[in-house]
């Protein structure tokens, strides 16, 4: 029914958001389906293995692009779509706009190229809603550091590279007022929850 994603630098609170938005719909007894990227296909897993993998560090940065958009050919194909056909909302951590900000912007592959391409791979399915999720670049090291885990190659580049990813979904924002919604990711948990919420009601006449 609905396709609505979630972006944002890395940290900035996209998966907290999303399982509670599914838990919120599913106490409305509306139907939804989570899923994320790079990934949730067989194929899809094995590309996610290879992209983030930091032993991959001489990875050119369009054999990246083109590996985010063959793992998402798959996932549109083989769960998104046949979800949506169903009526499910299809809640999705990550989607084209990370190809066109990290890629497109951040690596500088230029956005309407990558644009292109993934219209081109996916058929053109592009979200109903974007929750954008901002946090400033020091936030989100912080919240890394309290992980405990080691770094991803995409979480393992240099700080430069994430402002350039969190200026670069600024731009998104302006580009695509209709469909992207920019939340400040900086507050609580509930407050942003409620931000989320909200939306839906004023965009997609959801209520939850
Ligand atoms: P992402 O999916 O964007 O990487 P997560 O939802 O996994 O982000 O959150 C990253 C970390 O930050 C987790 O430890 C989570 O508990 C914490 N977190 C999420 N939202 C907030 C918030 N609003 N305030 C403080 N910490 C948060
Ligand atoms: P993931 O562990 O899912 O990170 P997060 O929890 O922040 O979403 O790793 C996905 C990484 O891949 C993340 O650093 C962003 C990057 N990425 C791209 O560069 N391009 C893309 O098209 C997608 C989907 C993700």
């Amino acid at each position: 029914m609905y396709f609505i994603t979630f972006e944002g630098i890395d940290q900035s609170g996209k998966s907290t958001q999303l399982d509670l938005l599914a838990a919120a719909a599913a106490k409305a007894g509306i139907d939804t389906l989570s899923v994320r990227e790079p990934g949730g296909t067989p194929l899809g897993e094995q590309i996610r293995e290879l992209l983030l993998g930091p032993e991959h560090d001489t990875m050119d940065a369009w054999t990246e692009a083109l590996l985010y958009a063959a793992a998402r050919v798959q996932l549109v194909k083989e769960v998104i779509k046949p979800a949506l056909m169903q009526g499910k909302i299809v809640l999705s951590d990550r989607y084209i706009d990370s190809s066109l900000v990290y890629q497109g912007m951040a690596r500088e592959l230029g956005v309407d190229r990558i644009l292109d391409l993934n219209l081109g791979a996916t058929g053109g399915l592009m979200p109903d809603l974007t929750f954008v999720f901002h946090l400033d670049v020091a936030a989100s090291r912080e919240r890394l550091a309290g992980r405990g885990t080691a770094e991803d190659r995409i979480e393992g580049e240099p700080l430069d590279f994430h402002q350039k990813v969190e200026d670069g979904y600024r731009k998104l924002e302006e580009m695509y007022p209709g469909r992207i919604v920019g939340i400040d990711g900086g507050r609580s948990v509930e407050e942003v929850h409620a931000d989320v919420v909200a939306a839906c009601g004023e965009r997609l006449g959801l209520e939850l």
